[in-house]
């Protein structure tokens, strides 16, 4: 029996983001974005970093953002699975450049408004809440060129614009949003987080800590204007959320776990506390950054809060001042983590810690006090089809469910936790590597890193377990 039980109208359900699922990435008038110039492959990771080689695809690049799993044309076969599965809420992202394909365009873009009328209708019908991200990982490539993308306050308002816009075309349909996805990205991997490209050179903290001012003032306005024009809906922040643990029990090391969490929370602290907090000030001075803000800027973080902290999980990190100790970093983790001896790793690379679930969401809850909705956690994986064409992917259902498990026992020591959308219910696009050979679904989805196959979906193993889960509202978790 379980220890614990979850709330009545929990959101359980899955979460996508357009770049990763839907393809069609010029059709229908649709801009190009950040994510449609990354390639897969080991140049990927350098591009996500800033290093850009060219703001227009290259010839002989494969890029797989461009067909992606076609959920474009494919979303009213892939919504009855997930309704199949009883999902009571799907996650996804709106790409900007549908709406406004320059990013500055005067009137927006009508086929691009439609589609996600289409889709919102299709989740509604089905009995599905859509959770809707206004920024996951794409700026529309002409603000780039233009304007230096986030660095820019220009995008501050062009931003207000896009999200007033969705808003009043969307208010009757969608009561969850979010601003940023993974605010923090734009620390470790800015091409990906912020659209930024740095010349030679370039002073890139000074950089991503304006741009981050300029997102943190842009997610305040969205959320002031979400607030007038849908006032029965509730706007969250997101967080890359997965606390450090110090590798020693030395002060140094504590200390540096502390520094290493505030350098996420800095963005939550803002978005949710309303204003910078202290230690961010002394950082300023100590890198010798100065932050240009406009005078309105305090009334507008101040006034306008976010409801609810939205957050990934993953893997928890750890950190240490040992220069032998920080030889064994994780590979594939972006931020920066020691390897953890207490822990297993991913095929990725990325640690398996469900109590560092538990300990996640209740130091998130500690300091804001505010609903919490995990809007990300899963396991990627390679899946292997048998010959009787099924997917067994034990694994998978293995880390779910640990990690549920630990959710049940946050919501019991207090947590008050929202909702639950795991990543990539149907088979995307990796964002870290761009492969599809890592996978999260519940459904399999037919290609592979070069997009051959046939994009034919088919569950796997994990398809009924999750749906007894939602059924029995987390109580049935298997054996
Ligand atoms: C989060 C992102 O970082 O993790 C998603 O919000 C991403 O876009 C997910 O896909 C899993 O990462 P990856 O690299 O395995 O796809």
């Amino acid at each position: 029996m379980a220890n614990y039980t979850f709330p009545n109208h929990f959101l359980w359900g899955g979460a996508i983001a357009a770049n990763q699922a839907e393809g069609a990435y010029l059709e229908d008038g649709k801009g190009l974005t950040t994510v449609d110039l990354l390639p897969t492959g080991e140049k990927r990771r350098d591009i996500m970093k800033g290093n850009v080689p060219s703001l227009i695809p290259l010839e002989g690049e494969f890029y797989p953002s461009h067909e992606a799993i076609d959920f474009y044309h494919r979303y009213i076969e892939d919504i009855a699975l997930f309704a199949e599965m009883g999902f009571k809420a799907l996650r996804v992202s709106i790409a900007w450049a549908r709406i406004f394909p320059t990013g500055e365009d005067k009137v927006p873009n009508e086929a691009g408004l439609k589609f996600y009328d289409d889709l919102f209708d299709e989740l509604i019908k089905n009995d599905i809440q859509p959770v809707v991200t206004l920024a996951h990982f794409d700026v529309p490539v002409n603000l780039i060129e233009k304007y230096g993308s986030w660095r820019n306050r220009k995008l501050v308002y062009l931003f207000e614009t896009y999200a007033k816009t969705v808003f009043t075309r969307y208010k009757e349909k969608v009561k969850y949003w979010m601003t940023f996805n993974e605010i923090n990205m734009l620390l470790h991997l800015p091409f990906l987080g912020a659209g930024l490209v740095f010349e030679e050179g370039a002073n890139k903290k000074q950089i991503q800590y304006q741009a981050a001012h300029h997102q943190l003032v842009a997610s305040a306005l969205a959320v002031k204007a979400c607030h007038e024009i849908i006032p029965d809906a509730k706007i969250g922040c997101m967080l890359a959320a997965g606390t450090f643990y110090p590798y020693t029990c030395n002060p140094e090391d504590v200390y540096q776990a502390m520094e290493r969490d505030r350098e996420s929370y800095f963005f939550i602290d803002v978005q949710s506390r309303g204003a910078y907090p202290a230690y961010a000030k002394r950082f300023f001075k100590d890198h010798h950054l100065t932050i240009e803000m406009e005078p309105e800027d305090e009334e507008i973080l101040k006034n306008h809060t976010v409801d609810y902290i939205g957050f990934s999980y993953y893997s928890s990190r750890t950190t240490s001042t040992d220069s032998e100790v920080i030889k064994n970093m994780t590979s594939g983790n972006v931020f920066g983590s020691v390897s953890n001896p207490y822990l297993k790793k991913s095929e990725w690379g990325w640690t398996i810690d469900p109590k560092g679930f538990r300990i996640t969401a209740n130091q998130l809850y500690d300091r804001y006090q505010k609903p919490l909705f995990v809007v990300e956690n899963g396991l990627g994986a390679v899946d292997e089809v048998t010959p009787e064409g099924e997917v067994n992917d034990d694994d998978r259902i293995d880390y779910l469910k640990r990690h549920i498990v630990e959710m049940g026992e946050a919501i019991q020591d207090g947590v008050e936790i929202i909702g639950y959308t795991s990543w990539g219910p149907i088979d995307i696009v990796s964002a870290s590597s761009g492969e599809m050979k890592k996978r999260y679904g519940y459904i399999y989805v037919d290609r592979d890193n070069e997009g051959k196959g046939s994009l034919k979906r088919m569950k796997k193993k994990s398809f009924n377990w999750y749906k007894n889960v939602i059924k029995s509202n987390g109580e049935n978790l298997g054996e």
